[in-house]
């Protein structure tokens, strides 16, 4: 089998940092790492898979010439729209993390276990989505399969690791003078911000417009209405989210249940009589998306409500690039 030279973009940051711990975990077919941040932290020694590795300024110089196969980028939407395009002009193929490329129509829009052949399609760029989004259409695909989804409402209730190191920090730190603020406008400690990206002219946030946007991308059809709420609590990791569902076939508690059970990549946690439903805390660190609390919705003919739950650095960012990164090159050796 072949072997192949991957780059981490980023390699410093919350998702960065979390691609090296996926990538340890699993058994890639890969030649060399090269890992790149800023100027701020080149030269810094980080040692993975048992090597020292150097982190390598972001620049074209740094890029060219390193026979780059893969390029997976966690290092905000400016970056990726510089450098993205300088390492798919060098041979590489960018599995990218931020916004920047999610909404173009050239750039598959990928979870494995939803829409894994698209990313195929390529010109270069793939584009890794939202955290938020990536759980929920785990969740949402076996059941628009099975019953045609007609409108979802989402309500999130978002962890501050997605909000990187400064956003963490401003809640482990339970910063409430509003001066010594590093990411949030208000005190994320003990308190809740219905505010997760900018507000856009209509009043929704970016985060609630490319959770409606991405999940019709993903799921292919955009006559599913969606619509959002998303909201920052103070939790370090793990994003929990309610989802109301209105389908257009008829649907039962059995058949949802059954089919969210079969869903790969999903643990259904279902048992309110023993009080066991899925948790932040015990999704941290895991790549399985938690659904649970599923109850059929009385007020519509045919609908339900869940409860999904999931490490948004993991499921939600790094371990959905790196399936995809597998995918690749699985498709590759065909
Ligand atoms: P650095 O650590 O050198 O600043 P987070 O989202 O956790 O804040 O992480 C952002 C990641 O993106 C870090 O690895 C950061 O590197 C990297 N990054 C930010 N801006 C740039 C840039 N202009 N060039 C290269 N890497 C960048």
């Amino acid at each position: 089998m072949r072997s192949y030279n991957v780059a981490i973009v980023g390699a410093t940051g919350m998702v960065g940092t979390k691609f090296l711990q996926v990538l340890s975990e699993r058994n890639l077919p890969v030649k060399n790492y090269y890992l790149y941040a800023s100027k701020r932290s080149a030269g810094k020694v980080v040692n993975f898979l048992g090597k020292d590795h150097i982190i390598i300024e972001l620049k074209e110089e740094n890029i060219v010439g390193k026979d780059l196969d893969f390029a997976l980028f966690s290092a905000g939407g400016a970056t990726s729209k510089e450098f993205a395009p300088i390492f798919v002009k060098n041979g590489c193929v960018v599995i990218d993390n931020s916004s920047q490329w999610r909404t173009d129509p050239e750039v598959p829009l990928v979870v494995p276990e939803v829409n894994a052949s698209d990313s195929l399609k390529n010109k270069g760029i793939i584009a890794n989505p939202n955290c938020s989004t990536i759980q929920a259409v785990v969740a949402l695909k076996p059941l628009h399969d099975k019953y045609t989804i007609k409108r979802v409402v989402y309500s999130t209730y978002q962890a501050v690791s997605g909000a990187g190191m400064t956003g963490y920090s401003d809640l482990e730190n339970r910063v409430t003078d509003p001066d010594q603020l590093k990411k949030f406008p208000y005190p994320i400690y003990g308190n809740v911000l219905p505010h997760i990206d900018v507000f856009l002219d209509n009043g929704y946030t970016k985060e609630e417009q490319k959770m409606i946007f991405e999940t019709q991308k993903i799921l292919g059809d955009s006559n599913i209405k969606v619509t959002a709420t998303t909201v920052r609590v103070p939790v370090f990791h793990g994003h929990s989210e309610s989802i109301n569902i209105e389908f257009k076939k008829p649907c039962t508690l059995e058949g949802i249940r059954e089919c969210l059970i079969a869903q790969k990549g999903i643990t259904v946690i279902d048992d309110p009589k023993q009080n066991l439903y899925p948790m932040p805390i015990y999704a941290e660190d895991k790549d399985d998306v938690f659904v649970g609390r599923i109850r059929l919705d009385d007020t519509v003919e045919s609908g339900c409500n869940i409860w999904v739950v999931a490490d948004n650095i993991r499921k939600g960012a790094a371990t959905n690039a790196v399936q995809i990164l597998e995918y690749l090159i699985q498709a590759d050796s065909k």
